[in-house]
C-alpha cells in the first residue's frame, strides 16, 4: 500500500508534528463580534498559523542547530487556533456544524460526569469556573522558547499581540501557561513523557529496518485519517496495516482539520511521592520500582517490559529501543501490571488472547483507539521547604491530544480502559482464577475506591499476591475543552 500524500500546508502544525514548545500559552476566548473576528482571522492571522509543513521544516532546523552544539532552543514561535462547537456555530452558522462528533457537539462540560470527573450536585464539573459555566468559543495556542528570568515569555508577548489584533471582537475568558520543566521532557511526577506517540503514514520516517509498518522500532504507523479528516483511517476490524475508510466528513470545510481535547490536570506531586514511600515500605519494595510499575516505565523512560526490576537510563533515553516491546508475552503481569498507565492507555497486542471481547482483529481494534498527545506541564517545581507532603502550589499537565473521533479515541481510552477495573479483560492468574486489573493509577478515576492489581513484580517467577489501594487520585482535572482545529483554507474562508 502506498502512503497517502498529506496536504501539509493545510494541516495545523500541532496536530501531527507538534509545535516547538518550552512555553505554551493557551488563550480561551469568546467571540463578541463574528464579522470582525472573521476579518482579522482571514487578513491578519491565518498566514501566521504554523502548518505541518512549517513544523516539519522547523524540526530539521532544530536538529541541525543541536548538531552544531547549541544548547539553547531556536527562538521559534508557533501559532495554532481551534474552536468549540458554540464557536463554530457563531462563525459559520448552525447549519454548517451539524453531524459532528457527538461529544464535541455536547461540549466537554457535558461529558465530565461520564468521564468520572468530580462534579457538583447538579452534575456540573468542579473545574475552574470559566470552563464549567462560561461559554468558550475558541482557543489560541502560542508556543515559544523559554522566558528569561523576570521577563514575560516570548509566547506570552505574542499571544497578547494577537489578542490585541482582535480588539473588541473577542473577550478573553481564561489564559493558561504551560512550561517545560528544568528536567526537560519529564512530567511533574518525574517520568519522561512524550516517548510513545503513533507514527503517521506519509509523515513519519521509517527507521526500523526490520518492520516497514513502523517508524522507530515499536512505533506502529497509522493511517492519517485517525488524526486528520480527509484521509484513510483505521479499521477496527482489520489488521492496522490495511487502510480503513475515511472518517465521515459531514461538511467539506472539515477536511484537513482535527479535534483537539484539552484537559488541565492538576498533579498532587508531594502526595504521590509520599504514597510511593509509604506503600513501598508496606509492601517491602522500592518506591522507584513501585512508581515504575504504576506507570509502566521508569522515570528515565525505560519500559518495565524490558527492564522489569531495575532502571536502565540508557534504554530510557534511546528512541531506537525504548518503545520496542509488546505486552502479550507477559501473561502473568510479571514485567508490567495490566493496570499500568501505559498498558491501560495503549494495550499494544494485549487483547490477542482468543475470544477476548469477540474482536475481529484485536490489534486493529486497539489501533483504532489511539491519540496524538501534544501536552506540556504547568506550574512551578515542588518547594521542598513548604510542600514536603502536601501540595501548596498548583502544578500538573496541560494535556492536549488530537483525533478524528473524541468518542472513539480520547473518551474511549479514559472511560473504557483507564477508568474500567476489568480492562484488559479475560486475564487469568497462572494458577487459575480471573484477574481484575484495577484502575490506571495515574488517570483512572471512578466513584469508588481505586485499586491496581500486582504492584509487586514476581519476576521472573514467584506468586506473592499484592494489591495497591489508592485512596485519593493523584491527578485531578481542573478544566477541559473540546475544540476543532480547521485547515488553513477553512480558516481563510470562514
Ligand atoms: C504515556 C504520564 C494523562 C494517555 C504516558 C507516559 C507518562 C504519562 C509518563 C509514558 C511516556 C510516553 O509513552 O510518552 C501522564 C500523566 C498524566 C497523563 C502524569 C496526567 C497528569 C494522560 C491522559 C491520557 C493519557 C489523560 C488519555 C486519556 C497516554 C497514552 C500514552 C501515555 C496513550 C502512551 C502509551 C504508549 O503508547 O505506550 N503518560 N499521562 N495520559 N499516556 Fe499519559
Amino acid at each position: 500500500q502506498k502512503d497517502p500524500h498529506l496536504r501539509e500546508c493545510e494541516i495545523q502544525g500541532d496536530i501531527i508534528v507538534g509545535l516547538q514548545k518550552d512555553e505554551e500559552v493557551f488563550v480561551f476566548f469568546k467571540i463578541l463580534d463574528a464579522r470582525k473576528f472573521r476579518k482579522v482571522l482571514r487578513e491578519r492571522l491565518t498566514d501566521r498559523i504554523t502548518t505541518t509543513s512549517s513544523a516539519l521544516a522547523r524540526e530539521l532546523q532544530v536538529k541541525a542547530y543541536k548538531r552544531e552544539g547549541h544548547r539553547h532552543r531556536l527562538p521559534l514561535i508557533g501559532i495554532n487556533i481551534g474552536f468549540t462547537h458554540a464557536g463554530l456555530e457563531t462563525l459559520l452558522g448552525a447549519a454548517k456544524c451539524t453531524g459532528m462528533d457527538p461529544s464535541f457537539m455536547a461540549g466537554a462540560a457535558a461529558q465530565a460526569a461520564a468521564l468520572s470527573d468530580p462534579v457538583d450536585a447538579n452534575g456540573n464539573p468542579v473545574w475552574k469556573p470559566a470552563f464549567a459555566s462560561d461559554t468558550i468559543h475558541g482557543v489560541l495556542l502560542v508556543a515559544g522558547p523559554a522566558r528569561e528570568v523576570g521577563q514575560p515569555g516570548p509566547a506570552e508577548t505574542e499571544a497578547s499581540a494577537i489578542v490585541a489584533l482582535f480588539g473588541n471582537a473577542v473577550a478573553v475568558v481564561d489564559r493558561e501557561t504551560g512550561i517545560t520543566r528544568p528536567q526537560r521532557g519529564h512530567e511533574h511526577f518525574g517520568f519522561l513523557d512524550g516517548i510513545s506517540n503513533p507514527g503517521v503514514r506519509g509523515i513519519t520516517p521509517r527507521t526500523n529496518p526490520e518492520n516497514p509498518n513502523q517508524g522507530v522500532p515499536g512505533q506502529d504507523l497509522l493511517w492519517p485519517g485517525a488524526f486528520v479528516f480527509g484521509y484513510p483511517g483505521q479499521d477496527p476490524d482489520k489488521p492496522f496495516e490495511e487502510p480503513g475508510p475515511e472518517p465521515h466528513l459531514p461538511h467539506p470545510w472539515m477536511r484537513d482539520g482535527s479535534y483537539m481535547v484539552f484537559r488541565r490536570l492538576n498533579q498532587r506531586v508531594p502526595e504521590f511521592h509520599a504514597f510511593l514511600d509509604a506503600q513501598a515500605a508496606a509492601l517491602g519494595t522500592d518506591p522507584a520500582l513501585l512508581g515504575a510499575r504504576m506507570v509502566g516505565r521508569w522515570q528515565s523512560g525505560a519500559p518495565v517490559m524490558l527492564a522489569p526490576l531495575q532502571d536502565d537510563p540508557l534504554l530510557g533515553a534511546d528512541p531506537a529501543r525504548n518503545n520496542a516491546f509488546e505486552f502479550s508475552q507477559d501473561k502473568a503481569q510479571r514485567r508490567c501490571p495490566y493496570g499500568a498507565h501505559i498498558r491501560k492507555t495503549y494495550p499494544r497486542d494485549d487483547l490477542k488472547d482468543p475470544g477476548t471481547l469477540g474482536l475481529k482483529d484485536p490489534e486493529g481494534f486497539v489501533q483504532a483507539h489511539r491519540i496524538m498527545r501534544q501536552g506540556i506541564p504547568f506550574g512551578p517545581e515542588v518547594d521542598e521547604a513548604t510542600e514536603e507532603t502536601t501540595t501548596v502550589q498548583e502544578r500538573g499537565l496541560m494535556f492536549v491530544c488530537y483525533q478524528t473521533s473524541i468518542v472513539e479515541q480520547f473518551e474511549f481510552i479514559q472511560k473504557d480502559w483507564s477508568n474500567a477495573p476489568s480492562f484488559p479483560p479475560a486475564k487469568m492468574r497462572p494458577g487459575g482464577g480471573a484477574v481484575t486489573p484495577g484502575h490506571d493509577p495515574i488517570i483512572g478515576q471512578a466513584g469508588g475506591p481505586r485499586q491496581m492489581d500486582e504492584p509487586l513484580p514476581n519476576y521472573p517467577t514467584g506468586s506473592v499476591r499484592s494489591t495497591l489501594d489508592m485512596p485519593e487520585p493523584f491527578v485531578v482535572p481542573t478544566a477541559a475543552g473540546y475544540f476543532f482545529m480547521p485547515s488553513l483554507t477553512a480558516l481563510k474562508t470562514m
